[in-house]
């Protein structure tokens, strides 16, 4: 029942994205409109455009064609990190052209008592990583707690290589070398961000692109 009253909110919401829109007009007729900014309210919250479709689209090119090339040869398998790398998973892997595989993966990362933190797989992998090179798919990378963990426990089965692609990537926030990814699609400030697969309590996964939360004013 909370669920549902959630999703309720969310659709009235949804119908209050706010677009800023400026118009120019020329002998009173108008020549062109130009987008400023576009605004959504979720769960209460709001978060403006931050990166659109487009962009994002660019962005994933970019990656996949970096993999390509560095994995000429190779028969890597991609891990995606679901719930949140999904979309970009989806996008990225229609465009790698080498003989590949993918497996999806649930985690749930904690600290520990000591600084290593941890990480717990919720679903077992279902493909053997032994000797494989192995591509996580992250949706962002924040603190760097999940991937030091889950690449850690890679290379533990026996993984040949282990890299990380992170549609984002939070440079300010990361406390674990080892989970810095070699393949982003951005680097962003230490923001909270939701779109593209990321949400905000669950809400805005399905948002073509990519918003930020608005500061307190
Ligand atoms: P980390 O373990 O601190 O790197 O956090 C990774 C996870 O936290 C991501 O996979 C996301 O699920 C979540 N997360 C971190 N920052 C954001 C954000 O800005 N928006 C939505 N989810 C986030
Ligand atoms: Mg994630």
């Amino acid at each position: 029942m909370k669920n549902q009253e959630k999703v309720r909110k969310y659709c009235v919401c949804q119908k209050k994205a706010v677009t800023l829109r400026a118009f120019f007009y020329k002998n009173g007729k108008q020549e062109r409109k130009v987008t400023i900014m576009t605004s959504i309210e979720v769960n209460g919250r709001v978060f403006d455009e931050y990166v659109s479709a487009q962009k994002i689209a660019e962005c994933v090119k970019k990656v996949a064609e970096r993999i390509n090339t560095d994995y000429a040869g190779k028969k890597p398998l991609f891990i995606c990190v679901l719930n949140g790398a999904f979309m970009y998973a989806s996008d990225l892997f229609k465009q790698i052209e080498l003989p590949t595989e993918i497996t999806f993966v649930r985690l749930k990362s904690y600290e520990g008592t000591a600084t290593t933190g941890d990480v717990k797989i919720l679903n077992p992998l279902t493909v053997d990583v032994k000797d494989r090179d192995v591509i996580v798919i992250e949706d962002i990378v924040d603190t760097g707690l999940t991937m030091h963990g889950f690449v850690k426990y890679l290379k533990e089965q026996g993984a040949n290589s282990v890299e990380i692609t992170s549609f984002l990537f939070k440079p300010e926030a990361l406390r674990y070398a080892d989970a810095e990814p070699k393949y982003i699609g951005l680097e962003i400030p230490t923001k909270f961000v939701l779109g593209y697969g990321l949400d905000y309590d669950e809400m805005g996964r399905n948002l073509s692109a990519l918003y930020v939360l608005r500061d307190k004013r």
